[in-house]
């Protein structure tokens, strides 16, 4: 596009002559005006490249009116036409307003024109710089989170391997705690049976972490079977379950399950994802609180929310919310959360935590519909049935 040029000078006969060597010389666009209010005011529609002004003008100025264009339009090159004996407010011009250059009247065209050409042509390599700066910074940005991504998953990766082997071991022992059941069935003597029962409880919970613990050690690689479903209706089985949680006890769980997208999961997963949820929602509730778990479609897939009006996460906890093994609780083992997070990505979706100290936490799970994951298979049918045109 051409440059748009616009000549400011009281004087009709300086810019009648100015605007018609301008026309002349180039192909630019050249506006012309003897009040600098009404060139302003013309500048609304049609932002200016360049803007040649008279120093001397009765209504605004030049120097004024250069500020005022220099506010409104940073990158316009500016130019101030002075007779000799101004060229002192001229040169301070220069450096307070930030104009490009002073051409001294009477003016040469050729010497003129070279002065525009170049202070265009900076222009352009200033905004090239800027550009060229923002991408390098974005870059710089994009590189830095790579890096926190990829110390995090070492990290993640030594944790894995110390947790694999210790709860391969862990199991092995566990193991043989389990002769505490046979010592309760065999046993005439109450209070022996009654010991032995407290240690079968206590395998069974030690079991059941040594599981867990299982879980979070093995690799993100490893494929599950992944079917159709309701995902509501799995959020309903994992509600059934927790109902004889005894760290729910009289927290109110109010489930919204009307929407009912499908996704491609593994049940078994996502009810785990829910139960780890609404447990940690329901942990950090007073009795008689609510718990909301909320199904809808979005984007295509499922969101699932599970928000609690309870203690919240200070800044501090939420920064560390991703490492293994941290918890605030006396009991917790700090993988729910993380485990939680791999599933769901496992599955193509994503989790987000919000939450405010004293206000609560509303955790967000999204999951892909059927659509999305389903694609290629569906690519794959309709070429062999060669009915590509009409679909349902
Ligand atoms: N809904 C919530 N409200 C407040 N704090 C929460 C909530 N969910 C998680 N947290 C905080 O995040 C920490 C980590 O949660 P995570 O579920 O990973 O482990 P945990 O609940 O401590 O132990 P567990 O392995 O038994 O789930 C918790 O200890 C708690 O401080
Ligand atoms: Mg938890």
């Amino acid at each position: 596009m051409a440059p748009r040029v616009y000549v400011v000078d009281d004087d009709a006969l300086v810019t009648e002559s100015l605007g018609t060597a301008l026309r002349l010389e180039t192909d630019w666009e050249v506006a012309t005006f003897n009040d600098a209010r009404v060139a302003l005011a013309e500048m609304d529609g049609a932002p200016p490249d360049v803007v040649l002004s008279d120093l001397k003008m009765p209504a605004l100025p030049g120097i004024a009116f250069l500020g005022k264009v220099r506010e409104r339009f940073p990158t316009a090159v500016l130019l101030l036409l002075t007779g000799y004996a101004d060229k002192e407010s001229a040169i301070r011009a220069i450096n307070e307003v930030g104009i490009w250059q002073y051409v001294e009247k009477p003016w040469d065209t050729a010497d003129l024109l070279l002065t525009i050409r170049q202070g265009l042509e900076r222009r352009d390599l200033v905004g090239t710089l800027h550009r060229t700066n923002a991408e390098l910074e974005g870059r710089v940005r994009e590189v830095e989170a790579a890096h926190q991504r990829l110390v995090a998953s070492e990290r993640m990766a030594a944790v894995g391997r110390v947790a694999a082997g210790l709860a391969h071991e862990l199991g092995n022992q566990l193991a043989l705690v389990g002769y505490a059941e046979a010592i309760a069935a065999r046993t005439e003597d109450r209070k022996v049976k009654q010991f032995a029962e407290v240690i079968v409880a206590a395998q069974r919970r030690l079991a059941a972490m040594v599981d867990e613990l299982k879980d979070f050690a093995r690799g993100t690689d490893e494929e599950y079977a992944r079917e159709p479903a309701d995902v509501a209706g799995v959020v309903e089985e994992a509600l059934q379950i927790l109902r004889f949680d005894r760290e729910l006890t009289g927290r109110k769980l109010r489930p919204h399950l009307r929407a009912r997208p499908l996704g491609r999961i593994h049940r078994g997963k996502i009810m785990q994802v829910v139960i780890n949820l609404v447990r940690n929602a329901a942990q950090a509730s007073e009795i008689g609180d609510e718990v909301e778990i909320a199904i809808a479609e979005e984007d295509g897939g499922t969101l699932l929310k599970v928000s609690d009006r309870g203690t919240g996460m200070s800044a501090a906890v939420q920064a560390r919310l991703g490492e293994p093994f941290f918890t605030t609780k006396e009991r917790g083992s700090g993988l729910g959360l993380g485990i939680s997070r791999r599933i769901v990505e496992e599955h193509g979706g994503r989790l987000v935590v919000r939450s405010e100290a004293g206000v609560g936490t509303e955790v967000s799970v999204w999951l892909p519909g059927l659509e999305v994951a389903a694609t290629a298979t569906e690519t794959e049918t309709e070429t062999e049935t060669g009915t590509g045109t009409g679909t349902a």
